[in-house]
């Protein structure tokens, strides 16, 4: 267990950490779970790519999360051995013959997707026919508004569509239909566009499915224009949801990562050097700032100061930052803008927030960077999906102050 602290400034007031420092705060997990569960008619299946820490798990399972979608054996491995009696949902639309076997044999996965009838084939094949499959056929569908669309890998369209469903309909034991509209989706009604296109799809080929996964893509609010009020989302999908030819037995899920554990992390670093409107930090894109770099994504961010010698922070300007990785590659390179009083310099920490999808998952030790240390927090960071407040409010603590990416001046509430 990692030590317990009030806020990443309450331990900075205690430390000077050389690695940046992962901030864990479980109870996030918590409320995005029971946030679903209020919302959502149907099941959770989380889907641990992004992110697959041990306390994230050990939080799933506390909130009664026993479903995960798996993209490898590997990922089947760390679920298996956390929560042995997880059921699995092995949702790669390729999959290796011997990780097919495995996950069949060895750990007892019987749902997989497929969005080709050769992969169809190629399960059927590796398991010897197996007549209790639960097979999910992948529609494509309408991914525009999201910020890291899937459609170009993700999904069958047209005629493949129709006789993918009637080929999966006669040889499993139960036809799933899943779809995802796109990571970080913008745009709520894409979920009830898709469903109502599964819906067309389905009497067309004239199937009914047991099984319907709505996928992933609930977006976090990171910065201004993001959604904030997630249950636009569960209200286009359960407004489509009863049109769709199921089966009386038929099970409904989605499949989230990003919205599920996005807040369960911030990640404190240090500034080793300032240039101007520059600051070299001590993660990037090689480490848990991955999308930072390598999709411009802004992360909500603040100055922790603790020094008594610096300037009040209410009295300082914001400014426009770029940040620099640790490691020598010019791509290692956060553009931003960040927002930071003008007074950042050398040996300060900044606190980003939002940091628990995608980011640990990403990491590498790239030029031999990638060590963290861990503490766990119990403050709550800025505006969250899920809390019942929808709005920011107006405050600023004494010593952190927490800009949004744009020029809008909105600030996060902190509790630091
Ligand atoms: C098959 C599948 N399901 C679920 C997810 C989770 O998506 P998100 O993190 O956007 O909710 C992904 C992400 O790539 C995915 O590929």
């Amino acid at each position: 267990m990692p030590p317990i602290f009030s806020s990443a400034q309450a331990f900075l007031q205690q430390h000077r950490p050389i690695d940046p420092v992962r901030c864990q705060r479980p109870f996030a997990v918590t409320q995005a779970v029971n946030w679903f569960g209020a919302n959502f008619s149907g099941q959770l299946v989380y889907a641990i790519k992004a992110n697959p820490s041990p306390f994230i798990l050990e939080s799933m399972s506390k909130g009664g999360v026993s479903r995960f979608d798996v993209a490898s054996l590997n990922e089947i491995e760390i679920v298996k051995q956390a929560t042995p009696q997880a059921d699995l949902f092995y949702m790669n639309p390729v999959k290796a013959r011997a990780h097919i076997r495995e996950a069949y044999f060895k750990h007892g996965v019987r749902r997989f997707s497929v969005d080709h009838k050769d992969e169809m084939i190629k399960i059927l094949d590796v398991t010897n026919n197996a007549k209790d499959l639960i097979i999910f056929v992948r529609l494509h569908c309408n991914d525009e508004g999201s910020v890291l669309p899937l459609g170009k890998k993700y999904g069958a369209t047209g005629e493949q569509a129709l006789s993918l469903l009637k080929f999966v309909s006669s040889k499993a034991e139960r036809l799933g239909v899943t779809f995802h509209v796109g990571s970080q989706a913008l745009v709520p009604s894409r979920f009830g566009e898709a469903i109502r296109h599964v819906s067309r799809i389905l009497q067309q080929a004239k199937v009914q499915a047991s099984e319907l996964n709505v996928g992933g893509g609930f977006p976090v609010f990171y910065k201004q224009g993001d959604p904030v009020d997630l249950s636009a989302y569960t209200r286009a999908i359960e407004e489509a949801l009863p049109k769709v030819p199921l089966t009386k037995d038929a099970k409904i899920y989605a499949e989230p990562g990003r919205a599920l554990v996005a807040e369960a992390e911030s990640l404190i670093v240090r500034v080793d050097a300032r240039h101007n409107n520059e600051l070299y930090i001590n993660d990037g894109g090689y480490g848990i700032l991955f999308d930072a770099a390598f999709s411009n994504w802004v992360f909500p961010i603040s100055l922790i100061n603790n020094d008594n010698e610096s300037p009040d922070l209410k009295s300082q300007e914001l400014k426009p930052f770029t940040l620099w990785g640790p490691t020598c590659d010019a791509a290692d390179r956060m553009p931003g803008p960040f927002y930071l009083p003008s007074c950042v310099k050398e040996g300060d920490y900044l606190e980003v927030h939002k940091t628990g999808a995608y980011g640990w998952a990403m990491r590498s030790q790239f030029n031999g960077f990638g060590r963290y240390e861990e503490i766990e927090v119990t403050d709550k960071v800025g505006l969250s999906n899920f809390d019942t407040k929808l709005h920011p409010k107006k405050t600023i603590n004494e010593n952190t102050t927490e800009k949004m990416s744009d020029q809008d001046q909105t600030i996060l509430t902190s509790n630091g």
